[in-house]
């Protein structure tokens, strides 16, 4: 039992979250990843687990430590994110993708530090596995929650996400907005359904973001079983 717990909406329920960034090797020393704190998924994890969860994290790199408490599986590249999502994807009640995923890796990993030679290098790219399409397009009653870090058209490209990618939930933001960001505590989200937008959550520390996100889900799960 987690004594820890304030609330009990997802007691019971089996939790996956993806926070961090995928760190996708060149050399043993170089590598090319995206810009992610892990803060919003961290405080997912984090309010998951006070709302009674089993949670498991898998997360790739952070600045912050991860929640203490919550189970925590570090990964390195997106490769390993998939590997390690799909292990515990099918116990899972709720999957929520937080991580900022690479979108493209290295063809050739060279397996000692690459030397300087010529005056220009070319390094070639391939498309990483789309891990939250992946478990979409297997799902068998898993409530999928999914991301999107936008500049414009926020509306139009989260809606294009959630269907291409089979999610119950996107939760959207708009990263050129004040307050929003990588290293800052605090967001802003929009949060749609297949049906459009359900609710935006105001400024405020990733922290309450977290929960009041975690609080629609459950009310989500609710609803579905009624
Ligand atoms: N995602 C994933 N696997 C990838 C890329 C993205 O699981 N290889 C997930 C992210 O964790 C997030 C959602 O897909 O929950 C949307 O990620 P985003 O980068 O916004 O969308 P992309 O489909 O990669 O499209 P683009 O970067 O071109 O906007
Ligand atoms: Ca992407």
């Amino acid at each position: 039992a987690n004594w820890f717990a304030r609330r009990n909406q997802l007691a019971g329920k089996k939790v996956i979250v993806t926070a961090g960034g995928t760190v996708e090797r060149l050399d043993p020393v170089r590598y090319l990843t995206n810009d992610s704190s892990g803060k919003m998924g961290y405080a997912i994890a984090e309010a998951a687990y006070m709302m009674g969860a089993d949670v498991t994290l898998i997360s790739g790199r952070a600045t912050i430590a991860p929640p203490a408490h919550v189970h925590t599986i570090q990964v390195e590249s997106a490769e390993q994110m998939l590997e390690a999502v799909l292990e515990h994807f099918h116990q899972a009640d709720i999957v929520v993708k937080a991580a900022a995923v690479a979108d493209y890796r290295p063809v050739l990993q060279a397996k000692q530090k690459m030397k300087k030679t010529a005056d220009q290098l070319t390094i070639e790219l391939e498309k990483t596995t789309d891990i939250l399409q992946t478990i979409g397009e297997q799902k068998k009653g898993q409530f999928l929650v999914g991301f999107a870090a936008e500049t414009n058209n926020v509306e139009q490209y989260a809606m294009d996400k959630l269907r291409r990618k089979h999610c119950d939930l996107i939760v959207a933001n708009d990263v050129s907005a004040e307050g929003v960001g990588f290293d800052v505590d605090t967001n802003v989200v929009q949060i749609y359904n297949a049906a459009g937008l359900v609710t935006t959550i105001p400024l405020m520390q990733k922290s309450s973001i977290a929960t009041q996100l975690m609080e629609v889900v459950a009310a989500c799960l609710t609803e579905k079983r009624r």
